[in-house]
């Protein structure tokens, strides 16, 4: 990932971004060149530079010279399925507790946007696994985490999840799969007790599968919601709303995995989707 170094160095991930903020997010390498519509850049003239520098190709057109964040990287995904967007990805972090040192399940790779996203958050102390189907799928998204550096925190699956995970207490689990209804046992093994479970749906319908299958295998704590997220134009004189806007990525879906009612003392209320104590203990 990116130093903390103020100059460009040889080996650096480096994002260009043209006036029309068409950007360029590659590695730099000592002889190499960078080709584009507005003309070329030669590497070498950019190591060495202080970050934020306006450089100009080869036709005069202006570029800036930054280090890519991680939300530019999300959207740089080279991509043969529908990705997560950096807008579900930040609350879903949040809400399954994933920083460093975590030990992280998710299903399907797909492309390796969310699980880039994902070893990003864990650090070098934590890890990803992540499940696929797909060997082709599984081969993309490992060549997304190689061009960013983070390939070494992830341990790539090639496994339908119909077949349970290999892990027993995972920190949290995610799934973006077309029917995460049908995995709700095999997700509810791969977590430790009190793990956080998550996944996104594309429609509502979904929703009246997966929150009982959650209940029947005791997640408690269920939570649905979208994200709506709307940019603004930043001409002063006019600041408003941008004209467009995604209106619909999915439904996230939280749940807690609590101990089953045979486990321990206390009874799980599937109504209120609560732990009650046992009254009889009271007495
Ligand atoms: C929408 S894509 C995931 C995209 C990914 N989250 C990203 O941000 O790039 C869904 C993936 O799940 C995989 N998949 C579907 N069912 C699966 C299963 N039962 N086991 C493992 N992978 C599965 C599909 O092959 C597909 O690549």
């Amino acid at each position: 990932m990116s130093s903390r170094s103020t100059l460009v160095q040889d080996g650096d991930l480096v994002q260009l971004v043209g006036q029309d903020h068409k950007n360029f997010i590659f590695r730099l390498y000592k002889g190499e060149q960078l080709q584009t519509h507005r003309g070329t850049l030669n590497h070498d003239d950019l190591i060495g530079l202080s970050w934020g520098s306006r450089v100009y190709s080869h036709m005069g057109k202006p570029f800036y010279l930054l280090q890519p964040s991680i939300h530019d990287l999300l959207l740089d995904t080279r991509r043969n399925t529908q990705i997560m967007y950096p807008k579900d990805i930040g609350f879903i972090l949040l809400n399954l507790d994933i920083g460093p040192g975590k030990h992280v399940v998710e299903a399907g790779t797909g492309s390796g946007a969310f699980t880039t996203a994902l070893a990003y958050a864990v650090g070098s102390e934590g890890h990803v696994a992540s499940y696929e189907v797909r060997p082709e799928m599984a081969a993309l998204a490992r060549r997304n985490l190689e061009r960013v550096g983070l390939v070494d925190r992830v341990t790539f699956k090639i496994k339908d999840i119909e077949q349970g995970f290999d892990e027993s207490e995972a920190d949290s689990l995610f799934l973006d799969v077309i029917n995460p209804e049908a995995y709700i046992g095999q997700s509810k093994a791969a977590l430790k007790p009190g793990g956080v479970f998550g996944c996104i749906l594309p429609t509502v319908n979904q929703l009246s599968r997966v929150i009982p299958a959650l209940k029947k295998r005791e997640f408690a704590f269920i939570e649905v919601c979208e994200i709506f997220l709307r940019y603004y134009k930043t001409i002063p004189q006019r600041i408003r709303p941008t004209d467009r806007m995604v209106a619909h990525t999915g439904y996230l879906v939280f749940a807690r995995s609590i101990l089953t009612p045979d486990a321990g003392d206390n009874q799980y209320d599937q109504d209120t989707d609560l732990v009650v104590e046992d009254a009889e203990q009271d007495l």
